[in-house]
């Protein structure tokens, strides 16, 4: 197999993902070169990777300073940090591997797809989920045709309570101003992921929803502004920091995010200083906690879809036919068929789905890869072309939220 190379841009907790495939199959990829202004970042890649100082950039302006020094660039950078380096990227000519979302602005979404227009190489975005085995699957079942037409798709996305409080309440997600509206910094990936269903542009689009819980109002008597520090209620308190981040037996996401030292004492200090010990309710976040969005496609198909907080579980799908129904609740795929009244369980989990986003991490890194060394964009479902389509219902869904009213795909944002 064609070994292909790549640079990350970006050394964080998803550039060490992509670049681990290497790790794995280091016959498909190789890393040639890192930037990321964190010298310890850059150490731990110059150590994993085998790299020399003299490739090892301190930005991703310096990297594309440079003349193109592999064949793939991986940008993973944050929210705000994604359309500069990918339009260098393109100057360049490298294929690219592009962290979603694919820009924060529905004018910047246009932007790159104006300067991509004509480019001759793979462009592809992370939403990983198309790549798990799970929405493979029901993709295929909706594709074979063996549920007739789809006239509804309900989707619900349960970001776990953990899971809100760590990124969307402390963490890097939690603002507007920082990062983007939820819909685009969590749900694009199942926004993406209807659209990719329903295999049509949107026609119109309604949403609703707020920041419920997290807020000063809620905050419970005897509460304080950090759990660490003589909180009445940590022991009581879901969210507490003790209890998602001094288990001492997890190494893992979302601890490796608090701090690079990992002891006892690290963590603490963790929490008494940095954002991950606040109290979920004195935080400084903005984003909301809860959404619901209805959407009807050219196709006629129309879809419902649910973020939330209040949740504990995995991602359940319905697609429901003509002549079947699909339901998907990430451990097993349920097919109903009514022509011949069967009701079967058609996929279930297996270990490799037990991986990165149910194995989508690795499997988006091979279909990519393998889109690459053909030339081949059709290979890679996840493209610029369906990302910008799914980036514009969401802004849309967002507009529609903020401004209480229908949204059109026709109108101007
Ligand atoms: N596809 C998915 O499932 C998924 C999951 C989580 C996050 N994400 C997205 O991935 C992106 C990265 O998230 P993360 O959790 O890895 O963040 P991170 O903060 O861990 O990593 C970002 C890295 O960029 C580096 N950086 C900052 N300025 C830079 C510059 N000028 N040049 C080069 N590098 C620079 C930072 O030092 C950091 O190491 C975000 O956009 C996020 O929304 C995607």
């Amino acid at each position: 197999m064609e070994q292909k190379s790549a640079i990350i841009i970006g050394a964080g907790n998803r550039g060490q993902t992509y670049a681990s495939y290497s790790l794995t199959y280091p016959n498909e990829l190789k890393i040639v070169g890192i930037a990321d202004p964190n010298p310890e970042k850059r150490d731990k890649f110059i150590h994993l990777y085998n790299l020399n100082d003299s490739q090892c950039y301190d930005s991703w302006e310096s990297i594309f300073d440079q003349p193109k020094l592999a064949d793939v660039a991986i940008i993973t950078t944050q929210d705000q940090m994604h359309v500069e380096p990918a339009l260098a990227a393109i100057k360049k000519g490298y294929h690219i591997l592009l962290e979603k979302p694919l820009a924060t602005t529905e004018n910047e979404c246009v932007t790159i797809n104006e300067k991509a227009k004509g480019y001759d190489k793979i462009i592809g975005l992370c939403h990983v989920l198309r790549y798990t085995s799970h929405y493979l699957k029901i993709k295929e079942l909706i594709d074979s045709g063996m549920i007739g037409d789809v006239v509804n798709i309900e989707h619900l996305e349960p970001v776990n309570y953990w899971h809100m409080a760590h990124s969307y309440v402390r963490g890097n997600w939690r603002r507007l101003d920082e990062s983007s509206p939820m819909i685009i910094a969590k749900s694009i990936h199942d926004i993406d992921l209807v659209s990719w269903f329903a295999n049509s542009p949107y026609k119109s689009i309604y949403s609703i929803g707020s920041l419920r819980h997290f807020t000063t109002e809620n905050a419970p008597e005897g509460s304080t502004d950090r759990c660490i520090s003589d909180c009445a209620v940590e022991n009581e308190c879901p969210y507490s920091a003790l209890k998602l981040y001094m288990n001492m037996d997890l190494t893992g996401w979302p601890v490796s995010v608090i701090s690079s030292d990992l002891s006892k004492e690290g963590r603490e200090k963790a929490l008494q200083e940095g954002p991950y010990g606040r109290c979920v309710y004195r935080s400084d976040n903005d984003v909301v906690d809860h959404q619901v969005v209805s959407i009807e496609f050219e196709n006629y198909i129309k879809a419902s879809f649910t973020m939330s907080a209040f949740t504990d579980g995995e991602r359940r799908t319905r697609i429901m036919g003509t002549m079947g129904e699909i339901i998907g609740d990430f451990n097993t795929i349920t097919l109903s068929n009514f022509r011949n009244q069967s009701k079967e369980i058609v996929w279930e989990k297996s270990e490799e789905d037990e991986m990165g986003h149910g194995g989508g991490d690795f499997g988006l890194m091979k279909q990519f890869l393998l889109a690459v060394r053909a030339n081949d964009s059709t290979l890679f479902s996840s493209s610029l072309e369906a990302a910008v389509e799914s980036h514009l219902m969401s802004f849309g869904a967002e507009k529609s939220r903020l401004e209480k009213r229908v949204i059109l795909s026709n109108q101007k944002l």
